[in-house]
């Protein structure tokens, strides 16, 4: 029998794009639901949007949004963005839909049932970025969030407690007998200790706003954002409406929350809390993951250093992206997203290792023999190094995915790679193939190549997914590659006599890590550029610009540089006179354009005429001097600031 693995994103706010720190979860998802398929799993992969609470009530009241219409500009770009990165999941969840409404009313009335579920009164700090409470001995700074920094709003209403402090021992028990409830290990020792401190009941209702769903038992109160969001993992898989589904991934498989640790209380803590209660079963783990900087820096929009996944995917291509996502950090610990470094990973490990590895079996196949497979046994020694590394690859690879350790397993792939590219070079078929009696050995090797490119293809496929197919089609394979599982991956042999190899073609392009480095470094904003000779605002305040029509023009008696013109301002006209005869050997052609001026100018007399202005005018190697000539709609009294 199959056996059933759940698996769910965050369920993201959506005051907000998408970003690279969402995408993170969301890629690092979309790789082990992949790899769990590939184990021959039945999967279930679960992604959203959080839509209730003040957090988003506010962001849509400043866009000039009702809550509800501002969700619903937000879910597509979600959805677009998770298109874009290849997001192969089973269901979107929106915290707006009808049946996760009916699903947490369903989990509060339980739990109110229960006797878990009190009236009383909330006074204290409220963070509504983090939609969160913050107690007292835990406020950070000038009344700030100890976790975003941003300043705590106090709320002071009539509240519904859950009565959390209740299962504490219970938890720490499940957190005690499941080694792998937490993941990773740093951080279940993390939760352990703020559990042991003590845990406190959690208001679970509010009043004072209506942007979330309504508590049968309690008219007048909305349900707590997060006691709402949570719930949304068992909504998706049926609890209030298919019990059967509920029962086939919930019950009786393996589940699994990845989330940042930013939110790894409420997921560990608080929603155990709940389930507990409600009485459903606990997931069967919790995966929390760092945090990525941009360049070094804290991501921000103020800063304006938030990484565009539009962008990097523009630049790099997707799954160049995907990969340096997942191999650039241990899971688990922080990360920098830094331009330099995407470059380097790619050239050095996509270009040069996979890509050339690649790159050179098959045009070896080509050249010895026509691209079509000759199978030999003349082994050699040095081919059992081969094989027993790829047990062993594997198995260390099995061993870091079910852990979520993803840099781990491509470092084992990355491995084998390097090992076959030493292999290529050890066993030379170059000068096999001058030697006809060797041409048997010389196939030998060459399948082994070619077999070995079509394994690692499954095996990055989680993370590369279109190269890996890519890989399949020039090795002539043309199955879905979706649908391979690991264990059919133990011969040799897959590639049969006669078989047609594809054509070779780069899939990994090198990147020229100069040119690019360049071109970003123009593209972004240094909010440290150096401004020679600043002035203040006041100072340009002073000049006054006006725009200008040109109504005659004559070359001033006497010199061949200046010339004379009449301006008309709209309410009178002046006379101007500038030096830009050589530039304008024909100026006729200037009446009745209109240009700007600058027109509080003292003025000034040059060769005998009078001059009562100034034309802005633009000097540049392949035009010379020009005057500044602006649109004809714009009108003569148009205020130029
Ligand atoms: O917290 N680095 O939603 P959210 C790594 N709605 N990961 C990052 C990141 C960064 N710089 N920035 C964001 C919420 N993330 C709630 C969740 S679940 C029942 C409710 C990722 O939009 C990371 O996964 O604030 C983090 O946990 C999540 O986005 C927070 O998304
Ligand atoms: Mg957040």
């Amino acid at each position: 029998m199959r056996k059933n693995f759940f698996l769910s994103t965050p369920i993201y706010y959506v005051n907000g794009d998408p970003h690279v720190g969402t995408a993170y979860t969301t890629i690092a998802c979309d790789a082990l639901a992949r790899y769990k398929k590939i184990m021959g799993y039945d999967v279930y992969f679960l992604t959203g949007t959080d839509e209730h609470g003040q957090k988003v009530e506010e962001t849509a009241k400043e866009k000039g949004y009702t809550p509800k219409e501002w969700t619903d500009v937000m879910v597509p770009r979600f959805k677009e963005m998770w298109k874009l990165l290849n997001i192969d999941y089973n269901n979107f969840i929106r915290t707006t839909e009808e049946r996760h409404i009916k699903s947490v009313q369903k989990m509060l009335n339980i739990v109110y049932e229960n006797g878990d579920i009190y009236l009383g009164q909330y006074e204290g700090k409220y963070c509504i970025s983090c939609e969160t409470f913050v107690p007292e001995n835990q406020i950070a700074g000038d009344d700030c969030c100890p976790s975003c920094g941003k300043k705590l709003n106090l709320i002071k209403e009539e509240s519904y407690f859950f009565r959390m402090s209740k299962y504490q021992d219970a938890l720490l028990d499940h957190i005690d007998k499941n080694p792998d409830f937490i993941l990773p290990r740093s951080k279940r020792n993390e939760v352990i200790q703020f559990v042991k401190q003590g845990l406190q009941d959690l208001s679970i209702s509010r009043n004072t706003f209506t942007w979330g769903i309504p508590i049968t038992f309690a008219p007048g109160h909305i349900t707590y954002v997060w006691f709402d969001a949570l719930v949304n993992y068992v909504t998706a898989l049926g609890y209030e409406n298919n019990p059967e589904m509920f029962d086939k991934f919930w019950n009786n498989g393996q589940t699994c929350h990845m989330v940042g640790k930013d939110i790894l209380r409420f997921h560990a803590i608080i929603w155990p809390c709940m389930l507990f209660s409600a009485g459903v079963k606990l997931p069967s783990s919790i995966i929390a993951h760092g945090w990525w900087t941009s360049e070094g820096e804290k991501m921000s929009k103020s800063r304006g250093n938030v990484v565009d996944p539009y962008e990097e995917v523009k630049k790099y291509g997707l799954d160049p992206f995907r990969y340096y996502m997942l191999k650039e950090v241990q899971f688990g610990n922080d990360g920098d997203y830094s331009q330099k470094n995407v470059i380097n990973r790619i050239n050095s490990d996509l270009s040069n290792d996979l890509g050339n590895l690649l790159n050179r079996s098959l045009g070896m196949y080509y050249k010895y023999f026509d691209g079509k497979i000759v199978l030999s046994d003349t082994k050699d020694l040095i081919d059992d190094e081969i094989y027993t590394l790829w047990n062993e690859v594997v198995k260390e690879y099995q061993d870091s995915m079910d852990i979520s350790q993803f840099s781990k397993a491509l470092e084992s792939i990355w491995r084998f790679i390097a090992r076959l590219n030493k292999y290529i070079d050890e066993s030379s078929p170059w000068i096999l193939a001058k030697d006809s009696s060797k041409t048997s050995r010389l196939a030998c090797v060459m399948n082994i190549l070619i077999n070995s490119l079509y394994k690692i293809a499954l095996l990055v496929y989680p993370f590369m997914p279109d190269s890996a197919q890519k890989i399949w089609n020039q090795l002539g394979v043309n199955k879905n590659i979706k649908e391979e599982v690991i264990e059919n991956l133990s011969g040799w042999d897959t590639l049969k006599e006669g078989h047609q190899l594809g054509k070779a073609e780069p899939i990994f392009p090198r990147i020229d890590a100069e040119a690019l480095l360049k071109q970003i470094k123009a593209k972004n904003i240094n909010p440290d550029l150096e401004i020679e000779n600043v002035i203040d605002i006041e100072d340009f305040q002073k000049v006054k610009f006006n725009v200008v029509e040109i109504l005659e023009v004559s070359l001033v008696e006497g010199s061949n540089k200046l010339l004379k013109f009449k301006v008309n301002l709209g309410d009178h006209i002046r006379q101007i006179v500038s030096g830009i005869a050589k530039y304008y050997p024909n100026p006729s052609e200037l009446i009745g354009k209109k240009v700007l001026a600058v027109t509080n100018l003292k003025p000034v007399k040059l060769k005998g005429e009078l001059s009562q202005g100034m034309f802005l005018a633009s000097e540049d190697k392949k035009n010379g001097v020009r005057l500044i000539v602006v649109g004809n709609d714009i009108e003569l009294d148009a205020h130029i600031s």
